[in-house]
């Protein structure tokens, strides 16, 4: 078992950290509160490959393992979770569906624009009504031959309003239940395609999170992602590596808090000495240390195990559960070691405590992510840790 990154790894790492820390953190506050959608940053993450990582060079994208993902996600994490998401919708949901599932037409169309963040996409398929229960969808397709009629609404679109390019969930064919559910990849200019208001939100408030209205949409059947019937069986796969990034994220929240703190306890002076002296801070420390490493060990793994080619699903969603609990929790306790500093905002970690509750929540909440580890522990399909069982599919 080997624990080293690569140099590309580092280098990849190190490209990040430095972009977070001179092109993110300056502002960051300010977006933050006036709910600025961070249009420069967005195109600079496009420019440096931020924004299709994974995808293979032949469409531009930029050729790296999971594992060099999942370390931009945490170091842009620690300081713009709007940012981040932007990065993690576009990469692990709409490229990386496109690419694995997509037809060779359809990425040259969609995914080399996409990947070099000249378009940005959106994943859509919470509902007002079907979030966790995914398989509910009320929006509809209905097959006209060469071409489907889209109407429906959905919810919490991260990407709203500054996506080209929307991967649509709808149901078919209402009888066959999810095997009845499609994916569709409809552009946000289409006629019949409107955009509700922007969320005003606890957290990752400067992301533009919109509901989305579609009203007899005519989608071209080329534009129908894999076979008829694959469409929920595609949301599910997607989701799964998506979680990955979401635990990648909520690594960079925890790590974040933690640094700032660690920072912070070494200069601020109580009774005498400075206040990570003291054991009730230096105890909070050490906790925060050890839940970020167990954290971050998972998340790695997940991303591996996906580099591999072995099944990821168990791994992710238990990425996802534990990093978004250490997220929070690290959150919070980094508010407390800053004192009344850390309740106003120059000081960062209200903002990180505030976009940490959003990791037990978006792509599947922690009970959701219970649901699918339990069901995986009790039938034993997923659990597959070992090379031996490189053959389950990926
Ligand atoms: N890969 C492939 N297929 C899968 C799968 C996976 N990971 N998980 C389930 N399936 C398949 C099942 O095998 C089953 O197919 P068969 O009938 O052919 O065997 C089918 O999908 C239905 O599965 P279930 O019976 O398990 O379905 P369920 O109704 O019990 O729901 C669930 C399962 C795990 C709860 C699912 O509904 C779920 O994940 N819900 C949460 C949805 C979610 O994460 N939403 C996030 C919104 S997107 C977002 O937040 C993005 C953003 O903007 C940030």
């Amino acid at each position: 078992m080997i624990f080293e990154l690569s140099e590309e790894q580092l280098a990849v790492q190190e490209a990040a950290r430095e972009f977070a820390q001179k092109d993110l953190l300056p502002g960051v506050i300010d977006r933050d509160r006036d709910m600025i959608y961070p249009t420069e940053q967005v195109r600079k993450m496009g420019e440096l490959g931020f924004l299709g990582m994974m995808v293979d060079p032949k469409y531009g994208g930029g050729g790296m393992d999971t594992i060099s993902y999942v370390l931009a996600m945490e170091e842009i994490s620690k300081v713009d979770n709007s940012c981040s998401v932007i990065v993690s919708v576009n990469n692990s949901l709409v490229c990386w569906g496109l690419e694995k599932f997509g037809t060779e037409d359809q990425k040259q169309k969609y995914l080399t624009k996409l990947c070099t963040g000249e378009w940005i996409g959106a994943f859509c398929l919470s509902e007002p009504e079907a979030g966790s229960d995914a398989t509910s969808q009320r929006t509809t397709a209905v097959d006209k031959g060469d071409h489907y009629i889209l109407n429906g609404t959905k919810n919490w679109i991260t990407n709203g309003s500054s996506s080209k390019v929307h991967l649509v969930i709808a149901q078919t064919d209402p009888e066959k239940g999810h095997k009845g559910i499609n994916a569709f990849i409809v552009e946000a200019g289409w006629d019949g395609v409107k955009i509700g208001g922007k969320e005003d939100k606890l957290g990752i408030r400067s992301s533009d999170t919109h509901s989305i209205m579609y009203t007899d949409v005519k989608v071209p059947k080329e534009n129908r992602i894999g076979e008829d019937g694959f469409g929920f069986k595609f949301a599910m796969k997607v989701l799964s590596g998506g979680r990955i990034g979401i635990a990648a994220q909520a690594l960079g929240i925890a790590a974040g808090a933690y640094e700032l703190s660690v920072k912070y306890s070494k200069e601020r002076e109580a009774f005498g000495k400075p206040i990570n002296r003291h054991q009730a801070i230096a105890f909070k420390l050490a906790d925060m240390a050890t839940e970020i490493e167990a954290a971050r060990l998972l998340v790695y793994r997940s991303a591996w195990l996906k580099d591999e080619h072995m099944n990821f699903d168990l791994a992710s969603s238990q990425a996802k559960l534990y990093a978004s609990t250490v997220a929070m929790k690290t959150s919070v306790e980094a508010v407390q070691v800053h004192g009344g500093y850390g309740f106003v905002k120059e000081y960062h970690v209200e903002r990180l405590m505030r976009d940490a509750k959003i990791t037990q929540i978006y792509e599947g909440t922690s009970e959701i992510q219970k649901i699918v580890i339990s069901r995986a522990i009790t039938t034993g399909d997923l659990y597959v840790p070992t090379k031996t069982n490189k053959t389950v599919p990926a």
